[in-house]
């Protein structure tokens, strides 16, 4: 196990609500040892020379006092004697983590390192060539966060960048949804009962819905999010890699490359929309001004940061087909909206209607619905019962919450960087995958054949457009 964790962007939003309490709950549950260390690195603005002073000084002090009171905030849950442990050893280096001499003193120290690169996707390439020039410890590892590159040819050299400094199995491309614990129940349920897995297929499965509607709008983030988009933020990562855990055949072992080979088959079996298609299967929209309960939301173009000319889309929907014999013929509907009136969040599997009906009103049998609840996480079937009266007909619900799990998803994601297992990280073929069956959809979408749409703050999201959801 890796005992060095160096973070670049120690002091952003990402480390103050995920990594740090994630790092807490490994403590409180005993898996860090009595040797970790973690480093904080970030440029030292905004703060003046005495606190962003970098060896182990002021700086360091500082950077403690500030991780403990982010921890206060965003993990309060947690014992305080894990909190207060993971921040009383960590240390502070100043750095520019594009330039390899503030790199090279940032990560110096015994032994292998963990290097989270905590960052806007637009730094990766030349952090990634500063720890080249740098010159990692053998042993180390690279951690990343979606999206990794910005189309498929972007992705394909920040690959080849990382390739000359670790190898594969050390490059850590992370997606906290795949540490969910009903993301890891979708193939639990799949593969550990009879009942399920012999009708995952077309024959019964018509439609599924993979959706993460939120009701939380821009949050402050427009530096990041005014670049990326709905499409880039949720869909070509965190939704496509659930698309791969609902749809992949059955891996031989969970271990990284049987679970990863499986996952890039299905990302290779999709088959890309035709221009033609473009329009007609997927939409785009940005919010306007509206409420969500009592909070006023203003609208997208209005949020401090945001360039409207850029079109950025607050809302994206592509529907997917698989050419393959399991899945041909059923339709894949990927959707993630920001500031919508409610939250939704779940895998919808929907089932065929019965062939044939020997009692009862057709209208009182709906097809069966399995629907995995990713936020909160649970699980409900839709099935059809009988009614009170001989030969009636009505629903039947069945419902499971699943068991808190015994670490957040940062938590888990971290623990795999530690010890050093990637099966849930993405890998650098999946991720050129996930960009290249998108790619005629961004590029349409650059080309405005798709209108930009708008739906107000607190509605349900855009209308759908004339022809849309038609093959
Ligand atoms: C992030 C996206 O990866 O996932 C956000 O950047 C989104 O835009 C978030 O809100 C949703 O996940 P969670 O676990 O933070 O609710």
């Amino acid at each position: 196990m890796i005992d060095r964790l160096v973070v670049f962007g120690a002091t952003g939003d990402l480390s103050a609500r995920y990594l740090l309490p994630g790092l807490a709950a490994l403590q409180a549950g005993g898996h860090l040892g009595s040797g970790f260390r973690l480093v904080g690195a970030d440029r030292g603005l905004d703060r003046g020379d005495d606190q962003g002073d970098d060896q182990g000084g002021g700086g360091s002090a500082w950077f403690r006092r500030w991780a403990a009171e982010q921890l206060e905030r965003h993990a309060a849950d947690l014992p305080a004697d894990a909190r207060h442990a993971v921040c009383a050893q960590a240390e502070y280096r100043r750095a520019d983590v594009t330039d390899p001499a503030d790199v090279a003193s940032a990560i110096a120290g015994p032994g292998p390192v963990a290097v989270y690169l905590a960052l806007p996707p637009a730094l990766f390439p030349s952090a990634v060539t500063a720890l080249h020039r740098a010159g990692l410890p053998p042993g180390s590892r690279i951690v990343l966060e979606k999206p990794f590159g910005e189309d498929l040819d972007s992705a394909v050299e920040l690959n080849r960048l990382l390739a000359a400094v670790v190898p594969e199995e050390a490059v850590f491309r992370v997606d906290h949804f795949l540490a969910m614990t009903t993301v890891q129940n979708l193939l639990g349920l799949r593969l550990a009962n009879r009942v399920l897995e012999p009708i995952w297929n077309s024959t019964h499965i018509a439609e599924v819905d993979i959706v993460w509607d939120e009701t939380l709008a821009l949050e402050g983030r427009a530096g990041y999010y005014d670049g990326v988009g709905a499409l880039k933020d949720m869909l070509q990562n965190h939704l496509l890699q659930l698309l791969c855990l609902v749809a992949m055949e059955p891996p031989v072992s969970l271990d990284e490359r049987d679970l990863r080979n499986r996952k890039v088959d299905v990302l290779r079996s999709v088959r890309p929309l035709t221009e033609a298609e473009v329009p007609r299967r997927t939409r785009r929209a940005r919010y306007t001004a509206g409420r969500i309960g009592d909070r006023a939301i203003p609208s997208y173009t209005g949020e401090d940061g945001v360039d409207p000319a850029r079109g950025t889309e607050t809302f994206a929907e592509v529907e997917l087909e698989l050419d393959s014999w399991r899945w041909a013929g059923t339709v894949f509907r990927l959707r993630s909206g920001k500031a919508l009136g409610a939250d939704r969040k779940e895998v919808a599997v929907h089932f065929r209607h019965v062939p044939h009906l020997p009692f009862g009103d057709d209208e009182e049998a709906t097809p069966n619905l399995l629907r995995f609840g990713l936020d909160p996480e649970d699980l409900t079937l839709r099935l059809t019962g009988t009614g009170s009266h001989t030969h009636t007909l009505a629903p039947l619900t069945l419902s499971a919450r699943m068991d808190p799990p015994e670490l957040p998803a940062y938590g888990r994601l971290l623990l795999d960087v530690l010890t050093g297992d990637p099966a849930l990280s993405i890998r650098g073929d999946e991720a050129e995958e996930a960009w290249r069956l998108l790619t005629p959809v961004l590029s349409a979408w650059s080309q405005d054949l798709v209108p930009l749409q708008e739906y107000p703050a607190g509605s349900d999201g855009p209308e759908p457009h004339a022809g849309a959801g038609t093959p």
